[in-house]
């Protein structure tokens, strides 16, 4: 057979990946790919944690209880690893200690001359406060742009979610801007704070930068 004159450019660069481990106070983080078997944790949190997460989320259609029943996590699954397939998402589990903690997402990703997206991320309320979602932002950030071909990541957070702020400012993200009446969380249209980072910002990348500031350690 003769060999093609071109490298084959993979449909889905980046995906599937598993980033990490990085040691925080909560624990050993690591990010990998949802399983259709993250049903069981990921409804038992989100049950448990509507309200420490309804009021930051978009609006779904139904009931919090029925949106997040084990029910509905495999319709959920199904359509984040369609995407993921077609190079459109890159949805991601956090774990810590090997347990599942939360989620992490990079989605509506753009190619071409743009090669942008945005990410988003929960964590179970028995692990906040701990270095998770800044370790689990620095590892999919610095896999964005060195394996999955993006070149900018934005961030929308409510001004009221302090907790959020916080984690985009410690891994490296900076305020762009404001969104007026943005996107419709917990049932009505909620102004947005734009966050972004670039390649060129990153340097040697945003988790060498958290390990330099003593924020996360090698596991
Ligand atoms: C936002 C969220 C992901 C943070 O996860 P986390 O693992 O606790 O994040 P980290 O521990 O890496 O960082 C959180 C920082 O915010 C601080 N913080 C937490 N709650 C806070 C609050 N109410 N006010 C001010 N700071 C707060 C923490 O002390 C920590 O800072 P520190 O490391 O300097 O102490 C988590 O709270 C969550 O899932 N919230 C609900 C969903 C959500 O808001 N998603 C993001 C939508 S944009």
């Amino acid at each position: 057979m003769a060999a093609l004159a071109y490298p084959v450019e993979s449909r889905h660069p980046g995906w599937p990946a598993r980033l990490g481990p990085l040691r925080v106070p909560a624990g050993v983080v690591a990010v990998r790919p949802v399983r259709l078997r993250d049903a069981g944790e990921w409804s038992r949190i989100r049950l448990r944690d509507q309200n420490h997460l309804e009021q930051w989320e978009p609006t779904g259609v139904g009931p919090w209880p029925d949106r997040n029943a084990l029910w509905s996590w495999p319709s959920q699954w199904a359509a984040l690893r369609g995407l993921a397939r077609r190079g459109q998402c890159l949805p991601f589990t956090i774990t810590v200690d090997g347990k599942f903690a939360g989620q992490i997402t990079v989605g509506n990703v753009i190619r071409a001359a743009l090669r942008s997206a945005w990410i988003g991320y929960w964590v179970s309320s028995e692990l906040v406060r701990g270095g998770v979602a800044t370790a689990a932002v620095a590892l999919v950030t610095d896999h964005a742009f060195d394996s999955a071909g993006l070149h900018r990541l934005e961030a929308t957070v409510r001004p009221e979610n302090n907790a959020s702020l916080k984690v985009l400012t410690k891994a490296g993200y900076r305020q762009e801007g404001l969104f007026e009446r943005y996107l419709d969380v917990a049932g009505a249209w909620r102004d947005h704070l734009c966050f972004a980072v670039t390649k060129e910002e990153t340097g040697d990348g945003l988790v060498a930068r958290l390990l330099g500031s003593g924020r996360a350690d090698l596991a």
